[in-house]
């Protein structure tokens, strides 16, 4: 018993290490997933996590307002600069391209001068609030990489809330609050992301960082994921390989970066007082110049491209995987769980590569001596356990020590490999024929088969009738046995 398990075990090493010298490139599988980085030498490849290249993702937004009508101009109306409400001489026009202000140019070139951007209404039914969502669509899940960006062209608002969704818009959470004054606003504490530590990264804050008048220059608002990668990565954010552990082991944590959609919540323009100037409503509006979110489509450690195609962003999947985010193992490759790739490299990442099922290796690749096999990470292989019948090998195609290929039997057989073939008690050799080392009957010219028990021509289909003489002897001498009443199990 014990014996048998070592040589099973043995057996198993011996079909380790010659499948290991066919499968030289295994290690390069994972080089193929490299990313590239900018440092101080410039753009360089990194052999990384396998995962597209970080973009800029508003080229590949839908973007929707709620209330559809909040956009100025139509019908026509004039507007006065914020800081001064006696100067209203601006004018926005929805039908007159120069004084258009559509959503899209949120998104166009910057750099411009003047600045393109979005305008609403003025807030002329004040004191309803003027509230306006703009929500930005992927149908792709992405993971931010740097921080979201938005450039107001007015003054920044009073209140807003960034709020995201992981579900296409099925259901959104805050991500951040921005108020002049977070408790009164929305009874929260003013907080900063640098008061945060690694233990709180997750929670989400109200600041008051971003929403100072109008008089200020400043129009832009962040929400910040570098800050926030810097609890792992240090300030520089040098140590990713420390961000990149946290995310392969804390899910919370890669989902906090991790975005279908996004929500800009405007509930209450910039008005630079305490008090809103009743005489004055059209000073106050909203207008964006700029937004900005960089990040890469999520394909979970399994692509390293990802295309836009039809309007539709999809991970190019490898390992085997697949779906839009490679969330899943491909057909006939479900021989394990799926799971992500590591962001870390081998030895302590892995590809995670989803192995072929059980059901499509069937019963020949273990040629029926076995119905369990296991995946060898090492090698990316799957090899048979438990062979039976004393078989052994990845596929169970040799013999254990000890047992001998019956060459008459297929590889499927169950009597494929037999014990000690003969012996001078039980297993007598025949028709002449010696026990060998108790491995091989050594059979008179004329005979074979195991046990010597075939007359050569016959296996050759060639029996003529003199060699044909001697099996009809046999025959009637058998014949004579019966007649005579004695039995010789060694006979036959
Ligand atoms: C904006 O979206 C929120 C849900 O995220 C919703 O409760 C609110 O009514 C919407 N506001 C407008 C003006 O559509
Ligand atoms: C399965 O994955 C391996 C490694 O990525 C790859 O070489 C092989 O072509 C894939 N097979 C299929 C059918 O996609
Ligand atoms: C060899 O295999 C054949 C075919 O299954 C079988 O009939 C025969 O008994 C086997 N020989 C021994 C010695 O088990």
């Amino acid at each position: 018993m014990y014996l048998s398990r070592f040589l099973s075990i043995h057996a198993l090493w011996v079909t380790v290490s010659s499948v290991m010298q066919h499968y030289p490139s295994v290690w390069g599988h994972y080089d193929v997933c490299k990313t590239q980085i900018y440092t101080e030498e410039g753009k360089i490849w990194d052999y990384m996590a396998c995962q597209p290249e970080a973009t800029d993702m508003t080229k590949y937004l839908k973007v929707k307002l709620d209330p559809p009508d909040i956009t100025c101009g139509d019908p026509p109306e004039t507007f006065c600069a914020m800081g001064n409400p006696y100067m209203c001489n601006n004018e926005c026009d929805a039908s007159t391209p120069e004084l258009a202000h559509p959503p899209e140019l949120m998104f166009d070139f910057e750099g411009r001068h003047p600045s393109t951007f979005w305008q609403s209404a003025t807030w002329k039914e004040y004191p309803k609030p003027l509230q306006v969502n703009i929500t930005l669509s992927w149908s792709k899940t992405i993971e931010l990489t740097d921080n979201i960006v938005i450039t107001f062209e007015s003054g920044r608002p009073d209140q807003m809330i960034l709020e995201k969704s992981l579900d296409y818009g099925r259901t959104w959470q805050p991500y951040q609050y921005y108020a002049t004054d977070c408790l009164d606003a929305f009874h929260m504490d003013p907080k900063s992301v640098k008061d945060l530590s690694q233990h709180t990264i997750l929670e989400i804050i109200c600041t008051e960082e971003y929403s100072t008048g109008y008089m200020t220059n400043s129009k832009i608002i962040h929400f910040e994921i570098k800050d926030r990668f810097a609890f792992f990565a240090g300030p520089r954010l040098r140590n990713m390989a420390s961000l990149y552990g946290q995310l392969d082991t804390t899910k919370k944590l890669k989902d906090f970066f991790t975005i279908t959609d996004l929500r800009i919540r405007l509930l209450r323009p910039a008005t630079g007082e305490i008090f809103v100037d009743e005489q004055h409503l059209a000073r106050y509006f909203y207008a964006i110049s700029d937004i900005k979110v960089y990040g890469r489509c999520k394909c979970n450690l399994h692509a390293t491209v990802c295309v836009f195609d039809n309007n539709k962003l999809s991970c190019e999947c490898e390992h085997n995987t697949t779906g839009p985010d490679c969330g899943k193992c491909k057909k006939n490759y479900q021989g394990r769980p799926w799971s992500p790739g590591s962001y870390l490299p081998i030895p302590k990442g892995t590809a995670n590569t989803c192995i072929p099922s059980i059901s499509s290796i069937g019963n020949c690749e273990c040629f029926g001596h076995s119905k369990r096999c296991s995946y060898i990470e090492l090698l990316n292989t799957v090899i048979c356990v438990s062979c039976k019948h004393n078989t052994r090998g990845q596929h169970c195609e040799l013999c254990r020590l000890g047992y001998f290929r019956n060459a008459s039997a297929q590889l499927d057989d169950e009597n494929v490999c037999i014990a000690n073939v003969c012996d001078n008690e039980f297993l007598h050799c025949q028709n002449g024929g010696t026990c060998h080392n108790n491995v091989k009957c050594q059979c008179p010219a004329g005979y074979t088969g195991i046990l010597c028990e075939k007359l050569r021509c016959e296996e050759a289909g060639s029996c003529s009738s003199d060699s044909g003489h001697g099996a009809r002897a046999q025959g009637s001498l058998t014949l004579l046995v019966a007649l005579l009443g004695i039995t010789g199990p060694h006979l036959f």
